[in-house]
Protein backbone atom coordinates (compact mmCIF):
# COMPACT_ATOMS: atom_id res chain seq x y z
CA UNK A 1 0.00 0.00 0.00
CA UNK A 2 0.80 3.78 -0.98
CA UNK A 3 -0.18 6.54 1.35
CA UNK A 4 1.09 10.26 2.28
CA UNK A 5 0.43 11.96 5.11
CA UNK A 6 -2.61 13.69 4.66
CA UNK A 7 -3.96 13.32 1.47
CA UNK A 8 -6.60 10.78 3.17
CA UNK A 9 -9.64 12.21 1.07
CA UNK A 10 -8.08 10.97 -1.73
CA UNK A 11 -11.10 9.15 -3.86
CA UNK A 12 -10.90 5.53 -4.37
CA UNK A 13 -9.37 4.45 -7.51
CA UNK A 14 -9.82 0.89 -7.61
CA UNK A 15 -12.25 -1.87 -6.80
CA UNK A 16 -14.21 -1.09 -3.73
CA UNK A 17 -12.96 -5.00 -1.28
CA UNK A 18 -14.92 -6.43 1.59
CA UNK A 19 -13.25 -8.22 3.61
CA UNK A 20 -14.72 -9.44 6.88
CA UNK A 21 -12.41 -10.38 9.78
CA UNK A 22 -13.89 -12.68 12.34
CA UNK A 23 -11.90 -13.21 15.87
CA UNK A 24 -10.91 -16.38 18.13
CA UNK A 25 -12.77 -19.19 16.80
CA UNK A 26 -13.44 -20.64 20.22
CA UNK A 27 -14.68 -24.25 20.28
CA UNK A 28 -17.52 -25.91 18.88
CA UNK A 29 -19.55 -23.15 19.05
CA UNK A 30 -17.65 -20.99 17.56
CA UNK A 31 -16.66 -23.86 14.70
CA UNK A 32 -21.38 -24.51 14.26
CA UNK A 33 -21.48 -20.57 14.11
CA UNK A 34 -19.60 -20.24 11.43
CA UNK A 35 -20.44 -23.17 9.39
CA UNK A 36 -24.32 -22.50 10.03
CA UNK A 37 -24.04 -18.73 9.13
CA UNK A 38 -20.65 -17.67 7.15
CA UNK A 39 -22.22 -18.44 3.94
CA UNK A 40 -25.19 -16.35 4.30
CA UNK A 41 -22.83 -13.53 5.88
CA UNK A 42 -20.20 -13.71 2.84
CA UNK A 43 -23.66 -13.76 0.39
CA UNK A 44 -25.97 -10.60 2.33
CA UNK A 45 -22.70 -7.99 3.40
CA UNK A 46 -21.18 -8.93 -0.16
CA UNK A 47 -17.87 -10.47 0.75
CA UNK A 48 -14.79 -10.63 -1.19
CA UNK A 49 -13.09 -12.23 1.66
CA UNK A 50 -13.04 -13.50 5.07
CA UNK A 51 -10.27 -14.18 7.85
CA UNK A 52 -10.53 -16.18 11.22
CA UNK A 53 -8.18 -16.47 14.01
CA UNK A 54 -9.00 -20.56 14.86
CA UNK A 55 -5.92 -20.02 17.78
CA UNK A 56 -9.19 -21.72 20.12
CA UNK A 57 -10.96 -24.10 17.94
CA UNK A 58 -10.24 -27.05 19.28
CA UNK A 59 -11.55 -27.28 22.32
CA UNK A 60 -10.23 -23.83 23.00
CA UNK A 61 -6.75 -24.44 22.67
CA UNK A 62 -5.19 -24.81 19.41
CA UNK A 63 -6.67 -26.05 16.01
CA UNK A 64 -6.60 -29.50 14.26
CA UNK A 65 -6.33 -30.48 10.54
CA UNK A 66 -9.81 -31.62 10.78
CA UNK A 67 -11.02 -28.29 12.45
CA UNK A 68 -8.47 -26.08 9.70
CA UNK A 69 -10.28 -28.13 7.12
CA UNK A 70 -13.81 -27.22 8.37
CA UNK A 71 -13.40 -23.69 8.65
CA UNK A 72 -12.18 -23.73 4.78
CA UNK A 73 -15.42 -25.31 3.85
CA UNK A 74 -17.84 -22.73 5.89
CA UNK A 75 -16.12 -19.93 3.70
CA UNK A 76 -13.07 -19.09 5.58
CA UNK A 77 -10.28 -17.90 3.03
CA UNK A 78 -7.37 -17.48 6.00
CA UNK A 79 -6.74 -18.15 9.41
CA UNK A 80 -4.40 -16.88 11.91
CA UNK A 81 -3.27 -17.63 14.89
CA UNK A 82 -1.52 -16.90 18.18
CA UNK A 83 0.05 -18.28 21.48
CA UNK A 84 -2.22 -21.86 21.50
CA UNK A 85 -0.72 -22.79 17.69
CA UNK A 86 1.73 -25.24 19.20
CA UNK A 87 -0.58 -27.47 21.16
CA UNK A 88 -1.90 -29.34 18.32
CA UNK A 89 1.45 -31.00 16.49
CA UNK A 90 -0.91 -32.27 14.21
CA UNK A 91 -1.22 -29.19 12.38
CA UNK A 92 2.18 -28.33 11.82
CA UNK A 93 2.37 -29.97 8.42
CA UNK A 94 -0.56 -27.61 7.43
CA UNK A 95 1.20 -24.52 8.67
CA UNK A 96 3.84 -26.27 6.75
CA UNK A 97 1.94 -25.02 3.66
CA UNK A 98 2.18 -21.23 4.32
CA UNK A 99 -1.18 -20.40 2.67
CA UNK A 100 -4.33 -21.24 4.44
CA UNK A 101 -3.33 -20.95 8.17
CA UNK A 102 -0.83 -18.64 9.70
CA UNK A 103 1.92 -18.75 12.83
CA UNK A 104 2.27 -15.56 14.41
CA UNK A 105 5.24 -13.71 12.06
CA UNK A 106 7.62 -13.71 15.93
CA UNK A 107 8.13 -17.23 16.66
CA UNK A 108 11.42 -18.82 15.84
CA UNK A 109 11.95 -19.72 11.74
CA UNK A 110 12.63 -22.93 12.96
CA UNK A 111 8.84 -23.20 14.05
CA UNK A 112 6.73 -24.41 11.38
CA UNK A 113 4.71 -22.01 9.08
CA UNK A 114 5.07 -18.53 8.41
CA UNK A 115 3.22 -15.52 9.69
CA UNK A 116 2.90 -14.29 6.19
CA UNK A 117 0.44 -15.33 2.88
CA UNK A 118 -1.25 -13.61 0.24
CA UNK A 119 -4.09 -15.29 -1.42
CA UNK A 120 -6.08 -14.17 -4.12
CA UNK A 121 -9.94 -12.44 -3.71
CA UNK A 122 -12.23 -13.92 -6.93
CA UNK A 123 -10.61 -15.58 -9.63
CA UNK A 124 -9.30 -15.10 -13.08
CA UNK A 125 -9.29 -11.58 -14.12
CA UNK A 126 -11.33 -10.24 -10.91
CA UNK A 127 -8.77 -11.44 -8.67
CA UNK A 128 -6.82 -9.67 -6.68
CA UNK A 129 -4.25 -10.59 -4.23
CA UNK A 130 -4.64 -10.26 -0.63
CA UNK A 131 -2.22 -10.29 1.95
CA UNK A 132 -2.41 -11.36 5.41
CA UNK A 133 0.01 -10.81 8.29
CA UNK A 134 -0.11 -12.34 11.79
CA UNK A 135 2.20 -11.43 14.64
CA UNK A 136 2.27 -11.98 18.30
CA UNK A 137 1.89 -9.51 21.28
CA UNK A 138 4.87 -9.53 23.85
CA UNK A 139 3.53 -7.90 27.04
CA UNK A 140 1.59 -10.02 29.66
CA UNK A 141 2.06 -12.79 26.98
CA UNK A 142 5.43 -14.37 25.58
CA UNK A 143 8.12 -11.96 26.66
CA UNK A 144 11.02 -14.23 24.85
CA UNK A 145 9.17 -13.94 21.41
CA UNK A 146 10.81 -12.03 18.85
CA UNK A 147 9.90 -8.51 18.87
CA UNK A 148 6.71 -7.86 16.92
CA UNK A 149 7.40 -4.34 15.61
CA UNK A 150 10.29 -5.98 13.60
CA UNK A 151 8.97 -9.08 12.91
CA UNK A 152 6.25 -7.41 11.14
CA UNK A 153 8.09 -5.19 9.14
CA UNK A 154 9.63 -8.58 8.34
CA UNK A 155 6.68 -10.02 6.51
CA UNK A 156 5.79 -6.78 5.09
CA UNK A 157 9.07 -6.92 3.28
CA UNK A 158 7.85 -10.75 2.20
CA UNK A 159 5.00 -9.33 0.78
CA UNK A 160 5.05 -5.40 -0.50
CA UNK A 161 5.86 -6.68 -3.66
CA UNK A 162 3.08 -9.14 -4.52
CA UNK A 163 -0.13 -7.52 -2.45
CA UNK A 164 -1.25 -3.74 -1.92
CA UNK A 165 -4.22 -5.04 0.40
CA UNK A 166 -2.82 -6.09 3.69
CA UNK A 167 -4.04 -7.27 6.80
CA UNK A 168 -2.24 -7.52 9.88
CA UNK A 169 -3.86 -9.71 12.50
CA UNK A 170 -2.51 -8.23 15.87
CA UNK A 171 -2.89 -11.14 18.57
CA UNK A 172 -2.06 -9.79 21.68
CA UNK A 173 -3.14 -8.78 25.06
CA UNK A 174 -2.09 -5.35 25.81
CA UNK A 175 -4.59 -2.85 24.17
CA UNK A 176 -1.33 -0.57 24.59
CA UNK A 177 0.79 -2.85 22.37
CA UNK A 178 -2.04 -2.88 19.98
CA UNK A 179 -2.17 0.79 19.54
CA UNK A 180 1.20 1.10 18.95
CA UNK A 181 1.55 -1.65 16.09
CA UNK A 182 -1.48 0.17 14.64
CA UNK A 183 0.69 3.43 14.48
CA UNK A 184 3.70 1.93 13.50
CA UNK A 185 1.98 0.37 10.83
CA UNK A 186 -0.37 3.57 9.29
CA UNK A 187 -0.52 4.18 5.90
CA UNK A 188 1.60 0.91 5.43
CA UNK A 189 -1.24 -1.70 5.31
CA UNK A 190 -4.74 -1.16 4.96
CA UNK A 191 -6.19 -2.89 8.14
CA UNK A 192 -4.67 -3.98 11.57
CA UNK A 193 -7.00 -5.76 13.90
CA UNK A 194 -6.72 -7.03 17.18
CA UNK A 195 -7.39 -10.44 18.68
CA UNK A 196 -6.55 -12.75 21.74
CA UNK A 197 -9.01 -10.76 24.07
CA UNK A 198 -11.83 -12.45 23.18
CA UNK A 199 -13.67 -8.67 24.04
CA UNK A 200 -14.28 -6.25 21.26
CA UNK A 201 -13.26 -2.96 21.41
CA UNK A 202 -15.09 0.15 20.22
CA UNK A 203 -12.39 2.08 18.40
CA UNK A 204 -12.53 1.14 14.69
CA UNK A 205 -11.36 4.27 12.89
CA UNK A 206 -9.30 4.95 9.90
CA UNK A 207 -5.90 6.30 10.91
CA UNK A 208 -4.68 9.58 9.01
CA UNK A 209 -2.55 7.87 6.28
CA UNK A 210 -5.32 5.45 5.48
CA UNK A 211 -4.93 1.95 8.24
CA UNK A 212 -7.86 0.54 9.15
CA UNK A 213 -7.90 -0.10 13.13
CA UNK A 214 -9.66 -2.43 15.36
CA UNK A 215 -7.98 -2.98 19.39
CA UNK A 216 -9.52 -6.11 18.91
CA UNK A 217 -12.27 -7.83 16.67
CA UNK A 218 -14.37 -10.14 20.04
CA UNK A 219 -14.97 -13.63 19.85
CA UNK A 220 -16.40 -16.05 17.65
CA UNK A 221 -18.21 -18.83 19.99
CA UNK A 222 -20.24 -19.38 23.39
CA UNK A 223 -20.94 -15.73 24.50
CA UNK A 224 -22.59 -17.37 27.60
CA UNK A 225 -19.06 -17.66 29.09
CA UNK A 226 -16.26 -16.26 30.54
CA UNK A 227 -14.34 -15.24 27.34
CA UNK A 228 -15.58 -18.65 26.35
CA UNK A 229 -15.23 -21.11 29.08
CA UNK A 230 -18.38 -22.01 31.11
CA UNK A 231 -18.51 -19.26 34.04
CA UNK A 232 -19.02 -21.47 37.24
CA UNK A 233 -15.30 -23.27 37.26
CA UNK A 234 -13.81 -19.82 36.18
CA UNK A 235 -15.35 -18.13 39.00
CA UNK A 236 -15.05 -21.06 41.45
CA UNK A 237 -11.25 -20.38 40.94
CA UNK A 238 -10.69 -16.75 40.63
CA UNK A 239 -12.47 -17.47 44.51
CA UNK A 240 -11.12 -20.24 46.06
CA UNK A 241 -7.59 -20.09 44.46
CA UNK A 242 -8.35 -23.93 44.05
CA UNK A 243 -7.31 -25.11 40.61
CA UNK A 244 -10.52 -26.23 38.06
CA UNK A 245 -10.77 -27.43 34.22
CA UNK A 246 -12.02 -24.55 32.22
CA UNK A 247 -14.15 -26.22 29.79
CA UNK A 248 -15.50 -24.37 26.53
CA UNK A 249 -19.10 -22.87 27.23
CA UNK A 250 -21.97 -23.88 24.96
CA UNK A 251 -24.90 -21.17 25.12
CA UNK A 252 -25.40 -18.40 23.07
CA UNK A 253 -22.60 -18.72 20.30
CA UNK A 254 -22.12 -15.04 18.30
CA UNK A 255 -19.26 -14.48 15.06
CA UNK A 256 -17.90 -11.37 16.08
CA UNK A 257 -15.83 -9.44 14.05
CA UNK A 258 -15.36 -6.22 11.53
CA UNK A 259 -15.71 -5.51 7.58
CA UNK A 260 -13.09 -3.55 6.06
CA UNK A 261 -13.68 -2.02 2.98
CA UNK A 262 -10.63 -1.22 1.17
CA UNK A 263 -9.34 0.47 -2.28
CA UNK A 264 -7.85 -2.01 -4.50
CA UNK A 265 -6.12 0.63 -6.29
CA UNK A 266 -4.72 2.58 -3.20
CA UNK A 267 -4.69 -0.28 -0.45
CA UNK A 268 -6.09 1.92 1.29
CA UNK A 269 -9.39 1.27 3.87
CA UNK A 270 -12.16 3.96 2.93
CA UNK A 271 -14.64 1.98 5.91
CA UNK A 272 -14.60 -0.28 9.08
CA UNK A 273 -17.61 -1.69 10.60
CA UNK A 274 -18.17 -4.26 13.50
CA UNK A 275 -19.95 -6.99 12.98
CA UNK A 276 -21.86 -9.96 15.35
CA UNK A 277 -23.87 -12.55 13.93
CA UNK A 278 -25.63 -14.77 16.31
CA UNK A 279 -26.45 -18.61 15.40
CA UNK A 280 -30.01 -18.12 14.75
CA UNK A 281 -31.81 -14.86 14.04
CA UNK A 282 -31.07 -11.97 11.27
CA UNK A 283 -27.97 -10.91 10.04
CA UNK A 284 -27.31 -7.38 11.98
CA UNK A 285 -28.18 -3.90 10.47
CA UNK A 286 -25.19 -1.58 9.76
CA UNK A 287 -25.54 1.68 11.16
CA UNK A 288 -23.72 3.41 7.92
CA UNK A 289 -23.03 2.28 4.53
CA UNK A 290 -20.22 -0.42 3.76
CA UNK A 291 -18.66 2.17 1.53
CA UNK A 292 -19.02 5.83 1.72
CA UNK A 293 -18.97 6.14 -1.95
CA UNK A 294 -21.94 7.42 -4.18
CA UNK A 295 -21.32 4.21 -6.33
CA UNK A 296 -21.13 1.85 -4.20
CA UNK A 297 -24.12 3.04 -2.15
CA UNK A 298 -26.23 3.17 -5.67
CA UNK A 299 -25.32 -0.60 -6.00
CA UNK A 300 -27.00 -1.66 -2.72
CA UNK A 301 -30.08 -1.55 -4.26
CA UNK A 302 -30.60 -5.28 -4.55
CA UNK A 303 -29.05 -6.00 -0.94
CA UNK A 304 -31.06 -8.35 1.23
CA UNK A 305 -33.33 -6.34 3.32
CA UNK A 306 -31.99 -7.89 6.37
CA UNK A 307 -28.38 -5.62 5.78
CA UNK A 308 -30.33 -2.28 4.01
CA UNK A 309 -28.40 0.36 5.02
CA UNK A 310 -28.52 3.98 6.21
CA UNK A 311 -28.62 7.00 4.20
CA UNK A 312 -25.04 8.42 3.25
CA UNK A 313 -23.00 9.98 6.14
CA UNK A 314 -19.79 11.25 6.51
CA UNK A 315 -16.93 8.92 5.15
CA UNK A 316 -15.83 6.48 8.02
CA UNK A 317 -11.99 7.95 7.67
CA UNK A 318 -13.75 11.04 9.37
CA UNK A 319 -14.85 9.34 12.60
CA UNK A 320 -12.96 10.53 15.91
FE1 LIG B 1 -4.61 -16.20 22.25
Amino acid sequence: MTANPGDEATPPTGRILRVACFGDVVGRPGILVLERRLREVREAFRLDFVIANAENAEDGSGVTPAIATKLLAAGVDVMTSGDHIPRRRAVFPILAKRDRLLRPANYPPEFPGGGVTVVDAGEGDDAVPIAVVNVLGRLFMNTTLDCPFRAVDGALAECADRARVILVDVHAEATSEKVALGWHLDGRVSAVFGTHTHVPTADERILPRGTAYVTDIGMTGPHHSVIGRKIEPVLRKMITQVPERFVVATDDARATGAIFSIDSGTGRAVAVHRIQVALEGPLPTLPEPLEPSAPAAADESSAPSAVEEAPAVPAAGEKS
